[in-house]
């Protein structure tokens, strides 16, 4: 049965047919699939403040998400149909470069194949805007980013000296890496 219902998923692949098939046979489709994104709006900034707060050490202000949406960043929340939004990405994009200057998942759901979903969302944007090369910054500490990074095919160009914030008002390096686009 759950092979027949596989064959016509993958013949009907719209999001509307992945929720009626959630409704009806909830576990022929993984929550992960029913994922969607949409535009941060400054409505969202108190959830996401929230999961910033929670996840990082040195999260970022509200002035600093202010100020993405001034400057016109690319600014994207993931929305799950029974947990609501958990998880942003801010993209900066220019001149063919794609920047991540955020990526963030709330910690209930880390592990579960969100990140990489957001990542992928996050690259189909900037090829939809010409982009040819992706990069971000990344604590060396951060193992799952690194994970995450590394399985989407990033390399590392590079290292920032003292660039993050770190505990007892020291300093830790950023590694810098990139993926072509193309
Ligand atoms: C980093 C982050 C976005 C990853 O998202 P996630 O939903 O937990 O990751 P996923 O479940 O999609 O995993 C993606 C891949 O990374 C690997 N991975 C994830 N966490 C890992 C860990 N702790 N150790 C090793 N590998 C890990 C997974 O095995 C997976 O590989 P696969 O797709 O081949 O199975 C998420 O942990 C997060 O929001 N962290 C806090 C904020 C942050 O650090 N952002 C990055 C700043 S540079």
């Amino acid at each position: 049965m759950n092979s027949l219902i596989d064959k016509v998923k993958n013949i009907l692949f719209y999001d509307a047919d992945r929720e009626f098939f959630a409704k009806v046979f909830p576990d022929s489709v993984a929550a992960v699939d029913l994922l969607r994104f949409r535009k941060m709006s400054p409505s969202d900034l108190s959830a996401v403040i929230a999961i910033e707060q929670q996840v990082y050490n040195f999260p970022w202000s509200e002035n600093i998400f202010r100020d993405c949406f001034t400057i016109g960043y690319s600014c994207w929340v993931c929305e799950d149909p029974q947990k609501g939004m958990i998880g942003y990405g801010i993209l900066s994009i220019a001149a063919g470069e794609a920047h991540i200057m955020n990526i963030c998942l709330s910690p209930e759901v880390h592990g579960q194949g969100y990140g990489r979903r957001m990542m992928e969302k996050l690259i189909d944007v900037a090829r939809e805007k010409r982009a040819l090369t992706m990069f971000l910054e990344v604590r060396p500490s951060n193992a799952a980013a690194i994970a995450l990074y590394e399985k989407m095919g990033f390399n590392e160009i590079g290292v920032r000296k003292g660039y993050y914030p770190a505990e007892n008002g020291t300093r830790e390096d950023a590694v810098m890496l990139a993926l072509e686009l193309l």
